[in-house]
């Protein structure tokens, strides 16, 4: 997954729209983006497209955060249509995955969906208080957690910054909140995934910020607008000289198997090189 496209889950039309846009998966979100007087119905609408689309690519539900008291009804509303996961934002941390595990398996149950199924990726620096938890996914979140992201526009308000950003680049404590974020994915062995970037006709600035996310090591970028995802997809593909690159390190290891490092026209090559080789790989086969 390169790409994931939140799409506000009260607007069928956009809802239609973010299904050709060639983005890797849709977030319908049922939070930030709904207005309180369109939560209930959104919970509807995005059943309805879940149910309708989930065989054409990996469909999240963003959920509302467990402290409005709305997730349980968000759940039991999209459960039986079968998403591919559910987004949590505002995750405090992964004993807050286990709890959302734990309503999921019950609702598996009750609808008849497979037990177990529906993952979990959640918002994991919405609050100052998460950021001392990054730890806690690896050990708590248990085997749904599918990736984490990081957002850096509930977590200006929560500590009271008036913006977030400097010069068009996040100041440091959101650089933190994003280190952190994919320190804590890398942890627990699961993707993470870059925020948005809200200024969604400055395409220039998404794609320097995209480059920078592959560069760190994020697995994928969230977009908010369709123009946003073509652009990401590009980003995080690996080009056609870094696949060149990795084949010729994974050959070059498969003849010399006992080899610790090699040498590939007068360069050393060794086994950290493998394995990120073998990653560039295994992002290159992932689906488009
Ligand atoms: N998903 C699907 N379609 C979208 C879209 C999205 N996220 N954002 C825009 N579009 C559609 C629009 O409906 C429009 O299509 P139309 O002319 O056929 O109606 C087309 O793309 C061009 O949109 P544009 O006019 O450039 O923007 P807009 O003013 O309609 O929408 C936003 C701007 C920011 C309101 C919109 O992009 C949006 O709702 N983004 C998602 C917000 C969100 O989910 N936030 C929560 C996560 S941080
Ligand atoms: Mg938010």
């Amino acid at each position: 997954m390169r790409s994931l496209l939140f799409v506000p889950g009260h607007d069928a039309r956009k809802l239609a729209k973010g299904l050709d846009c060639g983005a890797d998966a849709l977030i319908v979100d049922l939070e930030d983006s709904v207005p309180d007087a369109e939560k209930a119905r959104a919970r509807g609408v995005a059943a309805e497209f879940v149910a309708a689309n989930r065989d054409r690519l990996p469909l999240y539900v963003r959920v509302n955060a467990l402290a409005t008291g709305l997730t349980l009804d968000d759940l039991s509303a999209v459960v039986r249509a079968q998403p591919y996961g559910i987004m949590l934002p505002k995750c405090g941390s992964g004993g807050d995955v286990a709890r959302v595990g734990a309503y999921l398996s019950e609702l598996e149950a009750k609808d008849g969906v497979s037990a177990g199924s529906l993952r979990i990726l959640p918002i994991v620096t919405e609050t100052a208080a998460a950021l001392f938890e990054m730890a806690s996914y690896a050990r708590d979140a248990g085997p749904r957690l599918s990736g984490m992201m990081w957002g850096g526009e509930d977590l200006a308000t929560d500590i009271g910054a008036s913006s977030n950003r400097a010069d068009g680049r996040y100041t440091p404590p959101f650089e933190l909140a994003r280190s952190l974020c994919l320190f804590g994915a890398t942890a627990a062995g699961v993707t993470a995934v870059d925020s948005v970037y809200t200024d969604f006709r400055d395409v220039e600035g998404l794609r320097e910020e995209a480059r920078a996310a592959v560069v760190a090591g994020f697995g994928a970028k969230a977009a908010i607008h369709p123009g946003q995802v073509q652009p990401i997809n590009e980003v995080f593909t690996p080009s056609d000289e870094a696949l060149r690159e990795a084949t010729a390190i994974v050959a070059a290891f498969a003849q010399q198997p006992g080899a610790g490092a090699v040498n590939i026209g007068g360069r050393m090559f060794d086994r950290p090189h493998l394995t990120a080789a073998q990653r560039v790989l295994a992002r290159a086969k992932q689906r488009r």
